[in-house]
């Protein structure tokens, strides 16, 4: 029954100034890659994102690196044949599964969703008072603290009242508790080479701040503009104000 709110966060782009930690963004690139990619897809993500301003901030050379280590499926070629080649910056993410079938029946009969929006798509609702104050973050914080929670939310103890069908597994954050995704991450699972934790709540941090940006790719930059334009309106209501006295000065 129900699900658990999950915990709220201290993200780096939360907030009107809020910009992405590019140390979490390649951290959490190495998650998805090493560890979600096996299930999920990110099929919105092409590689040349990787290099774009306001993202991990890899060099053009190191997406195209990066992409050729992937396997890209391709053609015809003259021949009438498909063939796979390896990957360039401007291919998109592979998909693990060909379709939704195959999704499915590996996965117990539930697709695993494509990652690449799922910290938009997914929000929870909270009571009085507190959704008052989620009309000031424009429910942006939501989605990330769910996927967040949802990663440190499998627990070995069943709570008593809760059954939980053969292939699904207990998670505290789940609507319904009972998700057909095995936990994914463990200690120690993805090395890090800035030292930072491996801990299962860093990889959950980490992975969470990336699929924000893949959700949000240009947030940093509309957070710039939206600023200016504060600055702009500020300025110009000023301009206006001035203006008026002068036109309006002689009249009674
Ligand atoms: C569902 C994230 C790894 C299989 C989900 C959902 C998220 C998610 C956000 C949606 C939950 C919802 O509907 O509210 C991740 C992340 C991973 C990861 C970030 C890596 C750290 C995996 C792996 C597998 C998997 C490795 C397969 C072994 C599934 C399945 C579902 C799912 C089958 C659908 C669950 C259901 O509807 O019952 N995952 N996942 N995931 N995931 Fe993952």
């Amino acid at each position: 029954e129900g699900s658990d709110t999950p915990p709220g966060n201290k993200w780096s782009f939360s907030g009107p100034f809020g910009k992405f930690d590019r140390g979490a963004l390649q951290r959490g690139l190495k998650v998805y890659k090493e560890v979600c990619a096996s299930c999920h897809g990110l099929s919105y993500v092409a590689f040349r994102n990787l290099a774009e301003p306001g993202g991990p901030s890899y060099s053009v050379a190191q997406a195209a690196a990066f992409a050729s280590e992937y396997k890209v499926k391709d053609g015809p070629n003259d021949a009438g044949d498909m063939f796979e080649r390896a990957g360039r910056p401007a291919d998109y993410f592979p998909s693990p599964f060909p379709n939704e079938q195959a999704a499915r029946a590996a996965n117990g009969g539930a697709a695993p969703p494509d990652l690449s929006l799922i910290t938009k798509a997914r929000s929870y609702k909270r009571g009085f008072p507190w959704f008052i104050f989620d009309f000031f973050t424009q429910f942006q914080e939501q989605g990330p603290d769910y996927v967040s929670a949802l990663l440190q939310g499998f627990e070995d103890k069943v709570p008593e009242g809760v059954t939980i069908p053969e292939g699904s597994y207990y998670n505290k954050y789940f609507p319904g508790h009972a998700i057909k995704m095995p936990k994914p991450l463990s200690d120690g699972q993805v090395t890090y080479d800035d030292g930072s934790p491996t801990t299962v709540a860093q990889y959950s941090k980490d992975v969470t701040t990336f699929l924000m940006w893949t959700a949000e790719p240009h947030m940093e930059a509309r957070k710039r503009l939206g600023f200016q334009v504060f600055v702009f309106l500020i300025l110009f209501a000023g301009l206006m104000y001035f203006t008026k006295k002068k036109v309006w000065a002689n009249s009674h």
